[in-house]
């Protein structure tokens, strides 16, 4: 049996809520999100329902963090679909407001996180793309005020941007990184995967392949140009195209590494199946944790 969640659409009623909680002792967890949920969504809910006492979900489609030629008026919307899903779960709170709520009338602030962290991989292929996410989630976590806030991994960047945003700004939130959750062929989960042919979605596999493999030549020891290259050449050859980047990335700076040493380290790729672009990352293990 499923309870519906309370739906509240102004910031005075989601505060109203989550004091309430918060002076009982409540432990408040938040996942900020764009709606058309998914598996990957849920499997935050559930990291979020596990370690806190209540659950706020946020359904804010942003509209700052997509460039004019981007899909913001594509993006999927399926506010019913999203509320039946999150009920099931088990959600108490979901916060969905109106853009004017988000952004009111006169609205000047931008908050920008810069560095190595917003130079390299995404950032220079979707200009303005993490000040509107930095922007938008500055402003989810001081409207909520959760203990805890929930983020995939899929999107490494957005996670180490917020993370330092975070700390950056003294807001006391814990920032939380989930897994990626992934299709059995390992297709890394969207709500963007919609926008794939049937015929794309089968090409969409070597995704996944290619990362590993790339991955696999690495701990073996092959120079990492040279597998970067591999990678770029697969992708290409199964007609991904542009390919935004393919980088072995420091995991935590993201700062561009070719010489392995001790520390944590990601490969990254983004590339474009048709219209659909579709990002990865995993981690990449050498030195002392290598196999
Ligand atoms: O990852 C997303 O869905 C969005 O970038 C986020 C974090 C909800 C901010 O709009």
């Amino acid at each position: 049996m499923s309870v519906e969640p309370s739906l509240v659409r102004s910031v005075e009623a989601l505060r109203e809520q989550v004091d309430v909680w918060r002076r009982s002792g409540l432990k408040v967890g938040l996942v900020p999100t764009m709606g058309a949920l998914h598996e990957g969504h849920l499997t935050l809910v559930r990291a979020a329902l596990a370690e806190c006492d209540r659950a706020v979900v946020s359904i804010f489609v942003n509209p700052r963090q997509f460039a004019p030629t981007e899909d913001f008026a594509l993006y999927p919307r399926r506010e019913a679909d999203d509320l039946a899903q999150l009920a099931l779960a088990g959600v108490q709170l979901v916060f969905m407001p109106p853009v004017e709520v988000v952004y009111p009338e006169g609205f000047a602030t931008a908050v920008t996180v810069s560095g190595s962290l917003t130079q390299g991989l995404c950032a220079p292929f979707r200009p303005g793309h993490f000040q509107g996410v930095a922007t938008v989630v500055a402003k989810l976590f001081l409207q909520c005020l959760p203990d805890h806030a929930y983020f995939g991994e899929k999107d490494w960047q957005q996670l180490q941007v917020v993370r330092r945003m975070t700390r950056d700004l003294d807001i006391p939130v814990a920032v939380v990184g989930i897994p990626t959750v992934r299709e059995p062929d390992g297709l890394a989960l969207s709500s963007r995967n919609h926008y794939l042919s049937p015929a794309q979605r089968e090409t969409a596999s070597v995704f996944p392949r290619a990362l590993r493999e790339g991955i696999e030549r690495i701990e073996a020891g092959d120079p990492v140009e040279a597998a970067l290259g591999a990678m770029r050449d697969r992708l290409a050859a199964s007609g991904f195209s542009p390919i935004d980047y393919v980088d072995l990335v420091d995991a935590v700076t993201l700062e561009p590494v070719r010489s392995l040493g001790e520390r944590p380290l990601r490969l990254a790729a983004a590339a474009w199946l048709g219209r659909t672009r579709l990002i990865d990352n995993w981690p990449v293990v050498t030195g002392a944790g290598a196999r």
